[in-house]
């Protein structure tokens, strides 16, 4: 038995889950959900006595150490799909509260390079160019984290000739953006000169009252973070006089002066909130990933804690997708 529920208030697609429950699965998800009701579908969703978890972002093994400890015993454990559910996953460990094995899927090969890189890189542009309909090129785009999320948002603006600003808090990775062609700057600076602004950090408070108030008349505001804490929506509503709903998925919030910043997808990530997601040519990656990692789960005596994907796994799910695009690669003699 299948049971799911949205990993996100908005970014759930009606079209798919009628096609799921076509199929038998159970869903609880629905487009427009508030986060309240997203909160509700997951209990729901955890009244089906789970046996294995597959998880994107952290919140259902959270709500059963909170709320159903009694499910513990009957769970063999699970795996997590995103960088910002391994960070939680790590801090349950280090507080020794992590209840079962979970197996993080992100941090391998097959998930990170490609679905985290390309993936996001492709479909947040895609998100931002369908909702507002304006050209990339020539536009000065602020990407707020250079991991493997922000390099394939920086590669593609500027694939697209946006002159890209990176700002890190990682010398090693602001040095990277520096030498990989882009500007490296503080939030501080590039908050005067963005057009687009784009947080994928995983962190809280990117983007905040101090940096609004530097920004320019029209720039644009997104995150592809898994949370909507990046760009501080809350501060956004104060240092702004009024909230225009301006165009579908895009809040328009007035300054004082009469500036005006655009959000996009209420800050929740851009690419599922006001997009289609990654194409499904890297999401096949990530979902064999998350499926053969559960059988490993079920099919393994593990203790509790957070476990790699096994190499040979990893490897082998790069060489099936290279098998299924027909091509061949060397072998070491
Ligand atoms: P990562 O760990 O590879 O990169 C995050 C980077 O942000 C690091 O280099 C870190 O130094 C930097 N950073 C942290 N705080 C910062 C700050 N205040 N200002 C500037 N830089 C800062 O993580 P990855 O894989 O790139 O994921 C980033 C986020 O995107 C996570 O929340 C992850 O769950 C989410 N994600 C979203 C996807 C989507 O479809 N939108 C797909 C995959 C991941």
């Amino acid at each position: 038995t299948v049971v799911t529920a949205g990993s996100n208030p908005l970014s759930t697609q009606d079209a798919v889950c009628a096609a799921l429950v076509e199929d038998g699965v159970h869903v609880f998800s629905r487009r427009g959900m508030s986060s309240q009701e997203y909160t509700d579908n997951l209990r729901e969703m955890l009244k089906w006595d789970p046996q294995i978890i597959i998880d994107d972002g952290g919140d259902v093994v959270s709500m059963i150490i909170n709320e159903r400890r009694d499910l513990i015993p009957n769970i063999m454990g699970g795996c997590e799909e995103t960088t910002t559910g391994i960070m939680r996953l790590r801090a349950m460990v280090a507080e020794g509260v992590l209840p079962f094995p979970m197996i993080a899927v992100n941090d391998a090969q097959s998930k990170h390079l490609f679905d985290n890189r390309y993936g996001t890189g492709q479909s947040v542009w895609d998100a931002i160019m369908r909702t507002t309909n304006l050209i990339v090129a020539g536009k000065r785009v602020v990407v707020a984290g250079y991991g493997w999320c922000g390099k394939g948002t920086a590669r593609r603006a500027a694939g697209m000739g946006a002159k890209v600003i990176v700002v890190e808090v990682d010398p090693h990775k602001a040095l990277e953006a520096l030498m990989d062609g882009f500007d490296v700057l503080n939030m501080e600076e590039a908050s005067k000169v963005g057009d687009v602004f784009i947080s994928v950090t995983g962190n809280t408070k990117v983007i905040r009252k101090e940096h609004f108030q530097n920004m320019k008349d029209g720039v644009l505001l997104c995150n592809a973070g898994h949370f909507d804490v990046e760009v501080y929506v809350p501060d956004l509503a104060d240092v702004s006089v009024e909230t225009v709903k301006s165009r579908e998925n895009i809040d328009t919030y007035v300054l004082a002066d009469g500036r005006r910043l655009h959000l996009l997808g209420e800050g929740r990530l851009v690419n599922l909130a006001a997009g289609d997601g990654h194409p499904v040519e890297i999401m096949d990656l990530s979902f064999a990933m998350q499926l053969l990692s559960a059988i490993y789960i079920s099919g393994t005596e593990l203790a509790t804690g957070l476990y790699n994907v096994p190499d040979e796994l990893d490897k082998n799910i790069a060489e099936l997708k290279l098998e299924s695009l027909g091509l061949k690669i060397e072998k070491l003699t």
